[in-house]
């Protein structure tokens, strides 16, 4: 008997099958030669939403969940976000190592000069109602890139996808920066070529009549960090959206507002507009235990709480609560993060969270901050996507040159209707259910 191998016995059958066990998987296919007879589809496994299967081989991001760790091709979440830049983080994980000082200048230079929009995009944005989300418009306009862009239909050109990479890294912030100057009716403001990523984010989105924006030193930098935290995530759900569009051989901008509608969700990248929305209903501090008891009744979730993956602390959250204190200094101290704070501490120590294995994750902390440095609501998901952009790049590129890639479609158990014939709707009752 094979050692790295699983023994399986068909009780309907009585047949036992061996089944190899490679990195800790058995291969779902390996199980369609499990049949009752030989006309029998054969057995599939059933895991809805994922929970316990690997859609692919990766080598971009590891997560152990049970120890919170976080590694981007290998490095240390802590490493990079004391030491490294966005732009060089992008480089890492699209890239798959880090980048020598001509290949990170060149790198930087070619993100800084693809950041301009062609003008009809403007249009469209002028298009929204001028309350409309940030995130439908950025989901709307990246997908229009690719019409304006044919050339990135060419997936399988290195070079062609070398220059989307440098067009979508580039052009997400000003989108997004466009998006914003919509909804409070200021005009666009165009990308500085002087100013580092983050700088100039901040320059589009909060320039008014000075002629050069400053971003403050403090807050650049912490915008850069949480864009680093951002970049990456195994197979979340808008991973898993980038790759399964990408799948279909879609051009990556079309496969990008996939993702970035996958990130729109109020479990996902929606999170974090939730924790400042629940930190202000609760209000007060004494009104934390009246909401700890509405969670454990599952009237409502706490935000910023609990992951797929990490049962344990995210190690994402314990930077950014250490980036919170270096922006309060700058913009004062929030009053929602004495509310964040006790509530955090109230948790941890409940026994509903603990036997959970419920942990503040990155958002828990993230809109605070957002908040602070002035950014309303609705964008923070819009910054989780801009930072997110490079994790997205890197999971299309590597799902395609996967010799195992195929169009991404699963099976189902059907449990519906078995045949029936067609009723004309004349010989139908007057009254149908449903
Ligand atoms: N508050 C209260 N209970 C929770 C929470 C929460 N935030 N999260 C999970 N639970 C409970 C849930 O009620 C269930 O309990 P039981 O088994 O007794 O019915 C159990 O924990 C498992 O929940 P689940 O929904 O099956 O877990 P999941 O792995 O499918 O969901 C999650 C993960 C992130 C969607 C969920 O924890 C959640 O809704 N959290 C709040 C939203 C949030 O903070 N999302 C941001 C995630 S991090 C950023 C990102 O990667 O997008």
């Amino acid at each position: 008997m094979a050692r790295d191998a699983l023994s399986i016995t068909d009780n309907r059958t009585g047949k036992t099958y061996e089944v190899a066990i490679t990195d800790g998987t058995i291969r779902a296919m390996d199980l369609r030669q499990i049949k009752v007879s030989p006309t029998d589809f054969g057995l599939m496994s059933y895991d809805p939403a994922f929970n316990n299967t690997a859609s692919c081989r990766s080598a971009i991001t590891f997560i152990d969940g049970d120890q919170g760790i976080l590694r981007y091709r290998g490095y240390p979440i802590e490493q990079l976000a004391e030491q490294s830049t966005f732009l060089e983080v992008a480089y890492l994980i699209v890239k798959g190592v880090l980048p020598a000082r001509p290949n990170l200048n060149a790198f930087v230079h070619n993100i800084t000069h693809h950041t301009i929009l062609h003008e009809n995009i403007k249009q469209f944005i002028d298009g929204f109602h001028y309350d409309a989300h940030p995130m439908g418009i950025l989901v709307s306009t990246v997908a229009a890139l690719s019409t304006f862009y044919a050339d990135a239909k060419r997936i399988f050109d290195v070079e062609s996808r070398k220059l989307q990479t440098h067009r979508l890294i580039a052009k997400m912030p000003t989108l997004a920066a466009f998006a914003y100057r919509h909804s409070v009716g200021m005009p666009y403001a165009y990308p500085d070529n002087d100013l580092s990523y983050a700088g100039n984010f901040l320059n589009m989105l909060f320039k008014k009549t000075e002629l050069k924006f400053q971003p403050h030193p403090v807050l650049e930098r912490a915008l850069d960090v949480l864009f680093i935290l951002h970049a990456d995530h195994e197979q979340n759900c808008s991973a898993n959206a980038m790759r399964s569009v990408g799948s279909s051989l879609a051009d990556p901008f079309s496969a990008v507002a996939a993702a970035t509608a996958a990130l729109y969700g109020p479990r996902h990248g929606g999170a974090n507009e939730g924790v400042v929305r629940m930190l202000m209903q609760i209000g007060r501090v004494d009104q934390i235990p009246a909401y700890i008891e509405r969670v454990k009744k599952r009237e409502v979730r706490l935000e910023g709480f609990g992951h797929r993956v990490y049962k344990n602390y995210d190690p994402r959250a314990k930077i950014i609560k250490r980036i919170a204190d270096e922006v309060f200094e700058v913009t004062g101290r929030s009053p929602l993060l004495e509310i964040a704070l006790e509530l955090e501490r109230i948790a941890l120590a409940d026994e509903y969270f603990i036997s959970h294995k419920l942990y503040p994750n990155v958002d828990f902390y993230s809109g605070i901050i957002y908040q602070a440095m002035g950014f309303p609501l609705d964008m923070f998901p819009v910054l989780f996507a801009i930072g997110r952009t490079p994790g997205w790049i890197a999971q299309w590129q590597e799902m395609l040159v996967d010799p195992e890639n195929a169009i991404a479609r699963p099976r189902q158990v059907y449990v519906g209707a078995a045949q029936r014939d067609y009723v004309p709707l004349a010989h139908r009752p007057e009254h149908a259910e449903a």
